[in-house]
């Protein structure tokens, strides 16, 4: 018996420099299982990701998978992993988990599927995730302007939005710095996107402290699963 479309059920997956997530979403793209994690492994090794993709998924019932990666990715294969390992540069990473799960795989940078988990899709609109790297991505009336990579782009004193913004500079400059260099980042793109709207998302957003701007806001780290579903649309 054939499938029906209606019962097509997408795991989606979120690689991150601290934890990796999965969620598996009907084909309407609404969660119908509880959301689990586990810690990102160390070394973050791609054979070592994936078997803890593998242990996730044993656990659950899918046709398809959608991964979240913190890099550039280019046709299901990184281009960069600042936050995981060099021997990620060129790895196939949609085609050897397809291999390995016996589904059809797709991959995206993971502030992208952050973005299509929160957006309205009219204007420009811009996303940031604050985690332990600082991811970007741009909407223009919900098409994707694909790997936007604001987080290694020069911001001030010599330092990247990145380096200023990410969970290591949190850590070493305490909450009080990072709020106040958060703040003159949301102006710096403002003034440089125009966007009409900014959503921020990402594990970090529980430390924000001040007002966001009236066309801000905070959206749930579980955007960052949701967003997945876009990839088979
Ligand atoms: C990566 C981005 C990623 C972000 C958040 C950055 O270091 O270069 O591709 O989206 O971290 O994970």
């Amino acid at each position: 018996m054939n499938q029906s479309a209606s019962s097509i059920l997408t795991l989606a997956v979120d690689i991150g420099g601290s934890g990796i997530k999965v969620i598996v979403l009907d084909s309407l793209g609404e969660p119908i299982s509880e959301r689990s994690r586990r810690k990102t492994p160390q070394p973050p090794t791609p054979e070592a990701v994936i078997n803890t993709i593998m242990i996730l998924a044993e656990a659950e019932t899918f046709d398809r998978v959608a991964v979240g990666f913190p890099g550039v990715i280019r046709h299901g294969i990184v281009e960069t992993a600042v936050n995981l390992e060099n021997s990620w540069i060129g790895y196939d990473l949609a085609n050897s988990l397809s291999q390995k799960l016996g589904k059809p795989v797709k991959v995206a940078n993971d502030a992208d599927i952050q973005g299509w988990g929160a957006i309205s899709g009219q204007g420009v609109e811009l996303v940031l995730t604050l985690g332990t790297g600082f991811g970007s991505a741009l909407f223009i009336d919900g098409n994707l302007v694909p790997n936007l990579e604001m987080g290694h782009h020069p911001f001030r004193k010599g330092e990247t939005y990145e380096e200023q913004l990410g969970r290591k500079a949190l850590d070493k400059q305490g909450e009080k710095k990072w709020n106040s260099r958060l703040k003159k980042a949301i102006a710096n793109l403002a003034h440089l996107f125009n966007y009409d709207y900014l959503y921020i998302g990402g594990g970090e957003t529980k430390k924000i402290n001040f007002e966001l701007p009236a066309n801000a806001k905070i959206v749930p780290n579980v955007a960052g699963l949701l967003g997945g579903i876009k990839l088979f649309k």
